[in-house]
């Protein structure tokens, strides 16, 4: 439980810092005409703080502050950020920790799995794991991505090496021990079959991408040689799909190796939890109607939430409030619909208009929150 439980630590007592980053803004110039008079849109705040940030108002600081408070274009990587998926965490953890069991994440697009390997990279460093993640893509090959993995082990972890081996401490690693050109299944397992002093966590995200049937079968073959071996090596898979055998080939011969997680939309308590720590991190408040607005609309989807959230704290800001109100959820809602309205095809971006002018809401609602949470891509 030791780990699980750094996940709560966050106490309301901490305040909430963000990042600002160190670079110093070179405004550029052209040789007649003062900046101020070019009619362009500008950015709103200083990168840097180039201002000091002595002068920003209170909305301009919570703005700053809602762009890491709700990151619906990114994964969430600070774990005080991470909403629900106790459960689900906690079997992750058992399966690796305790059954030494590789895991197969799979589900929706947009539904939480890289923010998930996110928050497990964190625990798994903190309990002294070795953890490796690294993104598929179309093309991806064995020997590419396994070559990488190697070259970022220390041969310190490596049963032939001293401590105090010259080449540990000339940064070697595991990759030195690998041949020139395409690597086999076997030679990785030999290599890592020799890692002692560690646990590695080798995490393979967005797996549906990697289009080649071969790299499949490739890594469930390296799956049951870990397993048959007892080597110091799991893997954790993620990917869009809908099932287990959508997304691993061969699936029969290690299905007693791997545990299959689908991970699916959020209950309303962990979308609840989501705008709440949006709040504790943008200082803002969202009103209890507010929140079950959002709660309503995103459908259990976490990327919808997390937009809403960070639209509608946007309206807030604008009228200089820091109470964010039904009023800004519909806001929230028009500026989201518009965003959509970029992605879609032409066709739906019609079906939309005819639901919007017949105020059927309804039909609006689903068709945003599945075009939303799946980045327009089904459309
Ligand atoms: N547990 C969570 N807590 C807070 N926000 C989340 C959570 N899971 C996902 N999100 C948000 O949902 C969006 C999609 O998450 P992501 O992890 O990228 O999904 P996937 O990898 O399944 O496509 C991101 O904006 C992320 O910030
Ligand atoms: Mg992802």
């Amino acid at each position: 439980m030791s780990w699980i439980s750094k996940l709560f630590r966050r106490t309301d007592e901490q305040e909430y810092t963000y990042e600002e980053t160190p670079t110093v803004v070179q405004p550029a110039r052209r040789a007649h005409i003062d900046d101020s008079e070019v009619n362009l849109p500008r950015f709103k705040n200083m990168v840097g703080g180039v201002d000091g940030g002595h002068h920003k108002t209170d909305a301009e600081r919570v703005r700053a502050k809602l762009r890491d408070a709700f990151t619906p274009s990114h994964p969430v990587t600070d774990v005080r950020m991470f909403a629900g998926r106790e459960d689900l965490l906690l079997t992750l953890i058992r399966a690796i920790e305790d059954q030494r069991l590789h895991a197969v994440i799979y589900g929706d697009r947009g539904i939480g799995k890289t923010s998930m390997l996110h928050v497990l990279t964190q625990l798994a460093k903190e309990a002294q794991y070795t953890v490796r993640y690294t993104s598929c893509g179309v093309g991806t090959e064995f020997s590419e991505i396994f070559r990488a993995v190697a070259a970022d082990i220390s041969l310190l972890y490596h049963e032939d090496y001293d401590p105090t081996d010259p080449a540990i401490e000339h940064g070697g690693t595991l990759a030195d021990k690998l041949p020139e050109g395409r690597l086999s299944v076997a030679q990785m397992t030999d290599l890592l079959s020799k890692i002692h002093g560690t646990r590695i966590l080798i995490i393979l995200d967005e797996f549906d991408r990697a289009d080649s049937a071969q790299f499949r079968q490739q890594v469930a073959e390296l799956i049951k040689n870990l397993s048959d071996r007892s080597i110091a090596v799991q893997m954790v898979i993620a990917g869009v799909a809908s099932n287990l055998t959508e997304l691993i080939a061969h699936i029969p011969s290690i299905r007693r190796n791997i545990m299959g997680l689908p991970i699916d939309v959020m209950n309303p308590q962990e979308i609840e939890e989501l705008v709440k720590n949006g709040e504790w991190a943008s200082g803002l408040k969202f009103q209890p109607k507010a929140i079950e607005n959002i709660i309503k609309l995103s459908n259990g989807s976490p990327y919808l939430a997390s937009l809403l959230g960070q639209h509608a704290g946007l309206a807030a800001t604008q009228r200089d409030a820091v109470r964010v109100t039904p009023e800004d959820i519909k806001a929230a809602v028009r500026q989201a619909l518009e965003e959509v309205r970029l992605r879609i095809s032409p066709r739906h971006i019609v079906l939309v208009d005819k639901a919007v002018a017949n105020g059927n809401f309804e039909t609006l609602r689903d068709m945003a929150a599945s075009s939303m949470a799946n980045a327009g891509q089904i459309l």
